[in-house]
């Protein structure tokens, strides 16, 4: 019995520790715990230290504009935006995020330094030079409008237009398909117009533009 003691008093100890340290926490559910702590314990695990994400299943935060961000975590929380790994994975992170944390949160990606522009290969020049004009000029015989003039010129996003400048294209295209086939982004009824017409081939082509543009 008597050597229980000092175990006992180290583990209080160490619980005591675990709580207080909220500069380290990854606790969701408390609203103490400071968005730029979620950012680096939490959602770097997906989305990278700096919000820029390795996987192409995970998109790029950094630089991303504040409305934005704010818009989907609130969405996201509140079951709006119902694409399946917008539910698989968001749903649950954002269930207990205070208002305050997702502000910080959105403040925190939006002041990060944007994904470095990558390099196109050579496989897909043509695609890119053909998504280009689709984002500056659009393709006016399919009705369809040239992305700048929402987007911003070089893609960089414009308070609730999202950023799509050095986005992965595989995440372009899996959202482009949300909007054209499906109501699971609510707010995207904007969208919905945009990618009516939009062939799989002009799909892949702006993704593939988008996904090597750089700053701004
Ligand atoms: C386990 C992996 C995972 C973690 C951890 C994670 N996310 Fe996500 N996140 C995703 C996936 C997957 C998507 C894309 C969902 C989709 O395709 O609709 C996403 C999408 C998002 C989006 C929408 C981006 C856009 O361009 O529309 C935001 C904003 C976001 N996450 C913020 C966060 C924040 C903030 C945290 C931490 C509190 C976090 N995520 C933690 C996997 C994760
Ligand atoms: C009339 C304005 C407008 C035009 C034009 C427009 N968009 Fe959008 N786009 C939006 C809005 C608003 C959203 C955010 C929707 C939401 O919150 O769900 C968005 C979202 C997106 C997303 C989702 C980004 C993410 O991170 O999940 C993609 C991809 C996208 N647009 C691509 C395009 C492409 C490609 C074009 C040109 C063919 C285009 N958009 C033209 C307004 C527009």
């Amino acid at each position: 019995m008597k050597l229980q003691t000092p175990v006992i008093l180290l583990a209080t100890a160490l619980v005591a520790t675990a709580c207080a340290d909220l500069g380290r926490s990854r606790d969701l559910a408390n609203p103490a715990v400071a968005p730029a702590t979620l950012a680096q314990q939490v959602c770097a695990n997906c989305h990278g230290p700096r919000g820029v994400s390795v996987s192409p299943n995970f998109p790029n935060l950094a630089a991303q504009t504040e409305p934005y961000i704010v818009a989907q975590l609130t969405g996201f929380r509140a079951h709006e935006r119902t694409d399946p790994p917008g539910f698989e994975y968001m749903w649950g992170i954002s269930r207990s995020l205070s208002d305050d944390q997702i502000k910080g949160l959105a403040a925190y990606y939006s002041a990060q330094p944007p994904a470095p522009a990558q390099p196109i290969d050579e496989a897909d020049r043509a695609a890119a030079a053909a998504g280009q004009a689709i984002f500056t000029h659009g393709l006016p015989a399919q009705s369809v409008p040239a992305c700048m003039s929402c987007h911003g010129p070089g893609g960089a996003g414009n308070g609730g237009f999202p950023r799509l400048a050095g986005q992965h294209a595989d995440y372009l295209r899996k959202q482009l398909l949300v909007f054209q086939r499906t109501n699971e982004r609510p707010e995207g009824t904007v969208m919905k117009v945009v990618a009516h017409s939009l062939s799989p081939a002009n799909i892949r082509d702006v993704a593939a533009y988008l996904q090597s543009l750089g700053s701004p």
